[in-house]
């Protein structure tokens, strides 16, 4: 089976993260697919960004959740990049996207586009928020969806299972051979993240992941070679 490589909120080690500069770098490497972050501004716009406040990542403040899209607009995202609405990524981008819902406020604005566009096709939507994965699969039947966490026991699976999801999104610091092989049995494929370095990506094929997220590109031609 293919190794799936997959870029960190584009390619975040070497773009500012979340940016469409980031994410066009992520597709011109030929990133299997691109994840991203999504919440709502204070007028309902769909806006891509990892923290629920500007500050961090900008050179604004205060919370996405207060500003307007115009306000966020006037930002810098770094290199002076703005911060993107997501139907800009989906015409930015070829690759497929992991759209990761992180306001659960945001579940129904993502269905509404997903529809719109005709996108379920090449949109998986992850999250950390089980509800919000229930939510959208209630609104968008059929849609792919993947769980996401970092603290996790066995019984992720059982989380996984019980919102539809078909996939888990796990920190690779913690999985065992136990989790994984729990997790194939019952159907749903398994992403490590980060996965950084050689030693990650060892450590990912020899659980027998079906894939990786990963800061930077490099990642994906040192994963073409191991097996
Ligand atoms: O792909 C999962 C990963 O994106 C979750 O962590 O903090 O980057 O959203 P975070
Ligand atoms: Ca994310």
């Amino acid at each position: 089976m293919p190794f799936l490589t997959i870029g960190h909120r584009g390619v975040m080690g070497v773009e500012p993260e979340n940016t469409l500069r980031s994410f066009v770098r992520a597709d011109r490497e030929g990133m299997d697919a691109i994840e991203l972050d999504l919440h709502l501004s204070k007028d309902g716009a769909l806006v891509v960004m990892h923290d629920a406040d500007v500050g961090r990542t900008t050179d604004g403040e205060g919370p996405i959740a207060d500003l307007t899209l115009d306000e966020l607009r006037g930002l810098d995202a770094g290199s002076g990049e703005r911060v993107p609405v997501f139907e800009e990524v989906l015409e930015a981008v070829r690759a497929p996207i992991q759209a990761e819902i992180k306001d659960a406020a945001a579940a129904r604005a993502l269905a509404e586009v997903l529809r719109r566009r005709d996108a379920t096709g090449r949109v998986e939507v992850i999250s950390f928020h089980d509800a919000a994965l229930a939510e959208i699969a209630k609104l968008l039947p059929g849609v792919r969806t993947g769980l996401v966490a970092q603290y996790y026991g066995l019984d992720v699976v059982d989380r996984a299972k019980a919102v539809g999801a078909g996939l888990l999104v796990l920190d690779i610091t913690r999985l065992t051979l136990e989790l994984v092989g729990l997790a194939h049995a019952a159907g749903l494929k398994v992403i490590g993240w980060v996965v950084n370095t050689p030693e990650h990506l060892k450590l990912a094929r020899g659980l027998g992941l079906d894939g990786g997220t990963t800061d930077f590109p490099e990642i994906k031609n040192a994963a073409r070679y191991t097996a």
